[in-house]
This record gives structure tokens, sequence and C-alpha cells, in this order.
């Protein structure tokens, strides 16, 4: 699979969570511990793939401009990463406090995931081409089922 295909479908996935969850209410506290519990698991894969595998490449294909934009991505998954996602696993699903976090994130991802779409990865088509890309894809498709495989010998 092409690796931008790979990524483009997992942003698709972090967007309906995002969705839901802005929908949810204080009331369903259950529904939204289990949203974030998902967002968690889908983002840190996510971000692991594209900081461990595309990002490199794309950087080492690119030229000054494709640096700065690898530092801005970069630092927005450290926001997102280091900042906003662990106060929100803090704050009680129960309040509108919890409902005004999920806004910053919500908008933070989108914004994200849109420069991705409509400048990175489009870039990244041209300079790795498709080859690459789908030699690539194949090492993100292993990685995600190592993953997943030790997610399950962890629970078992
Ligand atoms: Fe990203
Ligand atoms: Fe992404």
């Amino acid at each position: 699979m092409n690796a931008i295909d790979l990524l483009e479908a997992d942003h698709e996935r972090v967007k309906a969570i995002l969705t839901q969850l802005s929908d949810s209410t204080e009331r369903g506290v259950k529904k939204r511990a289990d949203l974030l519990a998902k967002l968690e698991m889908e983002i840190t894969l996510h971000t692991q793939l594209e900081e461990e595998i595309l990002y490199p490449a794309f950087k080492a294909a690119g030229g000054k401009e494709q640096d700065v934009m690898y530092y801005e991505a970069k630092e927005e998954h450290r926001t997102v990463d280091s900042l906003v996602l662990p106060d929100l696993k803090e704050t009680d699903p129960g309040t509108p406090e919890f409902s005004g976090r999920v806004k910053v994130v919500k908008e933070l991802l989108e914004h994200h995931i849109e420069e991705e779409e409509s400048e990175m990865f489009p870039q990244a088509r041209k300079l790795l081409g498709n080859a690459q890309l789908e030699d690539i894809g194949s090492q993100m498709e292993a990685a995600k089922a190592a993953w997943k495989k030790g997610l399950h010998g962890n629970a078992a």
C-alpha cells in the first residue's frame, strides 16, 4: 500500500473519532472515556509511523522548505502528544472543561491533518515517487501489525 494513502486513511479514522467526541455530552462519561482511549491509540501509532518513517524520508529528499515543514509538523505532534492529550486524559469527562479541551484538540488535529494533506503529502508524492512510497507503505503496514500484536500480547 502507498504510504500516503495509508496515512490519509488513518486521518479519516481520527477525524471520525474527533467528531464523535465533540458530539458527546457530559452525561456520556463512559462513551467519552472509550473514545478518548481510541483516539490516543490511533494517534500514537500514526504519529510514530510519520516521525520514524515518512518524515525522515521527506526531509532527506527535500531542501530547506521541506526542513521547515518537517520541524513545524513535529512541533504540532509534540503539542498534541505532550501537552494537550495528557491534559485531556486528566480531565473529568463529566465536566464542561472536558468539552472545552476536546474542542481545542479537535481544532489542532484538524489543522495539522489539513496541512499534511494539502502541503506535505502532495510534495512527498512528487519527491519520493510511487516506488518508494509503496516501499515505505509496506514498512508501515508491518510496523502496524507488529504493534497491534504487541498490544494483544500485553493484554493476554
Ligand atoms: Fe502528523
Ligand atoms: Fe498525519
